[in-house]
């Protein structure tokens, strides 16, 4: 038996894998954007993804979990996302990275522990082997949590004028509880994770991001090859 990889347990390691995790307003985009342009500066092919709706089919899930008027169950909100990143994982992630790419990624399963383990008050383990199970063990090579005080985060997307979806128009104590349901992922995988406090200047921000993953792409690791 070989031992297990990052990007699941069959899988040959090529490419780089790194997901962006967050509370809403944390600035994922802002990084994500600003680390593929570095990236391709670097001569690397990027994909860069996003859960939910990275995919077609997960475009149609992304829907529903985000603007469907009226209540969703918990664990039907929980399937939902687990199928967007089964579909996801399956028909662009790993396809990416057996191709050698940088995958880069907003959200990812850390999300769905927060948000619907912390957040709605599922078993967090068990959300978390659902994704597992769904993605068949794929993990990130690197998760940045761009970690934000809830409160500064709403004042940004006030500032904003784009209207809330339904994960967005939750009550401040839910996002309180989703962003220490980050910090305790975090600190239980410190290897995989780097915590930044995103309050900080964005050009700041990404220079911690490219600090940490350009050994990563350096010639003759595991993930640098082009
Ligand atoms: P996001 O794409 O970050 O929203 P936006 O387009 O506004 O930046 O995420 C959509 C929402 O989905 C966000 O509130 C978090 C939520 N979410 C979960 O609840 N569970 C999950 O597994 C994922 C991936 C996202």
């Amino acid at each position: 038996m070989t031992a297990p990889v990052p990007h699941g347990a069959d899988a040959p390691r090529a490419g780089l894998w790194i997901t962006i995790e967050g509370g809403d307003g944390a600035g994922k985009t802002t990084q994500s954007r600003m680390l593929e342009e570095w990236m391709r500066g670097e001569g690397r092919t990027v994909v860069r993804t996003r859960e939910p709706g990275g995919s077609e089919v997960g475009v149609l899930v992304r829907d529903i979990v985000l603007h469907h008027r009226g209540d969703i169950a918990p664990r039907a909100e929980a399937l939902l996302y687990a199928a967007d990143r089964a579909h996801h994982v399956a028909s662009v992630v790993r396809p990416a990275l057996a191709r050698g790419e940088v995958v880069i990624q907003d959200r990812y399963l850390d999300s769905s522990v927060a948000y619907q383990g912390a957040g709605r008050v599922l078993d967090a383990g068990e959300i978390r082997d659902l994704s597992l199970w769904a993605a068949e063990g794929a993990l990130p090579d690197v998760t940045v949590l761009l970690d934000l005080d809830p409160a500064l985060a709403r004042a940004r997307l006030d500032a904003d004028d784009k209207p809330f979806d339904r994960l967005e128009s939750e009550r401040a104590e839910f996002h309180e509880r989703v962003r220490a349901a980050f910090l305790a992922l975090a600190a239980a995988e410190p290897d995989r994770f780097l915590v930044l406090d995103a309050s900080r200047p964005a050009a700041e921000l990404a220079a911690a991001v490219r600090a940490r993953v350009a050994p990563l792409v350096a010639p003759g690791h595991v993930g640098g090859a082009p």
